[in-house]
């Protein structure tokens, strides 16, 4: 099938791929690896927010975070996402629905290395979604952190900072395109690999 001017992969991982690095090559997108990841939380009402995509493979679209958090919570009650890419400048947007399940300890130490220093410390420091009585309590606990990883290299990953791997289900692309003819093709999970359709728009 053609599709967004090109021969349409099999797979769409190999598109992904080229999107993403097209978003980051325009220099034109602050964070092309920034996502919104939708969950079902346990009251029933969907959610929303973005985390940074850390690594994709065959296996799956791989994030990291803190597993007290409300997202943590949600995906615990019903382990399914959506990963919502939209790179502006590009006019582009990628759909993944999938599975949930916790990454390796070795993927999420990998992933964890690969942050900034501070950034490793904020993941002690801060525990995610919980209430702050004020800013004053979160300084003190960057303050302690900061103070005890001084001398740390490489500062070790916290138990409760873990990567979690969505496994893809679908994936749909959205180009725009003039007269609001967008240009859509989803990819849907086959027992032996990819179907592609195109949506109307
Ligand atoms: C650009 C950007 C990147 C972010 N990356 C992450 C991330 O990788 N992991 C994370 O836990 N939160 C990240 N956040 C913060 C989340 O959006 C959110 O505020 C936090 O994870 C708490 O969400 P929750 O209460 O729904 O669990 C990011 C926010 C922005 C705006």
């Amino acid at each position: 099938m053609r599709a967004f001017g090109l021969d349409l992969p099999s797979d769409p991982l190999a598109l992904f791929e080229r999107w993403l690095d097209d978003a980051r090559r325009s220099g034109a997108v602050r964070y092309p690896h920034a996502t919104c990841l939708s969950t079902l939380a346990p009251d029933g009402y969907p959610d929303g927010r973005i985390v940074l995509l850390h690594h994709f493979d065959e296996t799956g679209f791989f994030f990291m975070t803190d597993t007290r958090s409300e997202k943590a919570k949600a995906l615990a009650h019903c382990p399914r996402a959506a990963l919502t890419f939209y790179w502006e400048p590009l006019e582009r947007q990628v759909r993944i629905r999938g599975d949930v399940a916790a990454a390796t300890e070795a993927e999420a130490d990998r992933f964890f290395d690969e942050r900034p220093r501070r950034s490793r410390v904020t993941a002690w420091a801060s525990e995610q979604s919980r209430p702050l009585p004020d800013r004053a309590a979160l300084d003190a606990r960057v303050a302690a952190y900061d103070a005890r990883f001084a001398a740390v290299e490489p500062i070790p990953r916290p138990p409760h900072w873990q990567a979690y791997r969505v496994v893809p289900r679908s994936v749909e692309f959205w180009q725009a395109a003039a007269r609001r003819l967008h240009e859509r093709i989803r990819f849907t999970r086959t027992s032996d690999g990819w179907a592609a359709e195109r949506l109307a728009p």
